[in-house]
């Protein structure tokens, strides 16, 4: 058996297993705001529950990004409090948080691999840093996460070999090697196009199902919500504007981005309804 400790097995039920409160981040200002501060998030709380998949959507500069950045910290929120796994990583010294956050995968629209090193030696990175597996152990978790992207026939490549549609799933299976109990995801098929985003898609949503990983996803594209999110929590000017379950879009959503996805699911039922009609009678 591996020692490589499944941290995506520690469930603590009763708790969500993301829990933002009250979180803060401003930026120096730029030039035409004459050197105040720039608030990009504005006191945002937010629950997240194990296994769940949440997309965060909102207008370009809205400030999804920088919230995403603060669940595992790679921005420290000015206020509020960042709690992940019962733990809270806003209370934690520079060794516990790199430990903690080994917990948190996460993977980007332009994919950060690692240029000059194979495929398997990306996906190996991640467990070579906290270097408490042996190399056995490393090719063996190496394997099985490529197996879970699909990818095994690609091991020896290098990034410059594969399809931006390949660069992700690898970007993925990195992401996973640590057994994350969550995948952040900020905006993951940007850069691909409409058949590859589905084919993504599908395997995050497997990835989900069959390993219980928590995704919070950014996008700016309401058919990614309508494809793979449960939950959906709409951010507007730093501020989170409503959260809602994606099925009850038409009649919880407010926001004029909740109603454009009840719109696009309607859109979505009548087509799959006429598919089927034309099944039937056709
Ligand atoms: N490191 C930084 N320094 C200064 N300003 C920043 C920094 N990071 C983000 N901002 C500002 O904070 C705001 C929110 O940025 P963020 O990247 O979170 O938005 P976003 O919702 O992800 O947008 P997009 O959809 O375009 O990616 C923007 O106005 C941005 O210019
Ligand atoms: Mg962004």
């Amino acid at each position: 058996m591996s020692t490589i400790s499944n941290n995506g097995s520690n469930k603590i039920q009763h708790l969500p297993l993301i829990r933002l409160e009250g979180l803060c981040k401003s930026f120096p200002g730029s030039y035409n705001n004459k050197g105040e501060r720039f608030e990009a998030v504005r006191d945002v709380s937010l629950q997240v529950r194990e296994g769940e998949i949440l997309g965060l959507i909102g207008k370009s500069g809205a400030g999804k990004s920088t919230l995403l950045r603060l669940i595992n910290l790679l921005e420290r929120p000015d206020a509020g409090r960042v709690f992940v796994a019962g733990r809270e990583l806003t209370q934690l010294g520079k060794a516990e948080l790199r430990a903690a956050r080994q917990n948190i995968g996460m993977i980007f629209q332009q994919f950060n691999l690692l240029q000059n090193a194979s495929v398997a030696e990306n996906v190996a990175f991640p467990l070579r840093l906290h270097g408490k597996s042996s190399r056995a152990e490393i090719a063996a978790r190496v394997d099985e996460c490529l197996a879970l992207v699909g990818l095994q026939d690609k091991a020896g490549s290098y990034p410059a070999q594969l399809s931006g549609g390949q660069k992700q799933r690898v970007a993925i299976a990195r992401a996973l090697a640590p057994r994350p109990a969550a995948l952040l995801c900020d905006e993951p098929t940007s850069a691909l196009d409409a058949e590859t985003t589905r084919e993504l898609l599908a395997t995050l949503a497997d990835i989900n199902q069959r390993l219980g990983v928590t995704v919070v996803i950014v996008t700016h594209e309401l058919s990614v919500v309508h494809a793979l999110c449960r939950q959906v929590a709409v951010i507007g000017e730093g501020r989170l504007l409503e959260q809602f379950a994606v099925a009850d879009a038409a009649a919880r959503g407010e926001s004029s981005l909740a109603r454009e996805l009840a719109q696009l699911q309607q859109q979505q039922q009548q087509r799959q309804q006429s598919t089927e009609r034309e099944r039937a009678y056709g």
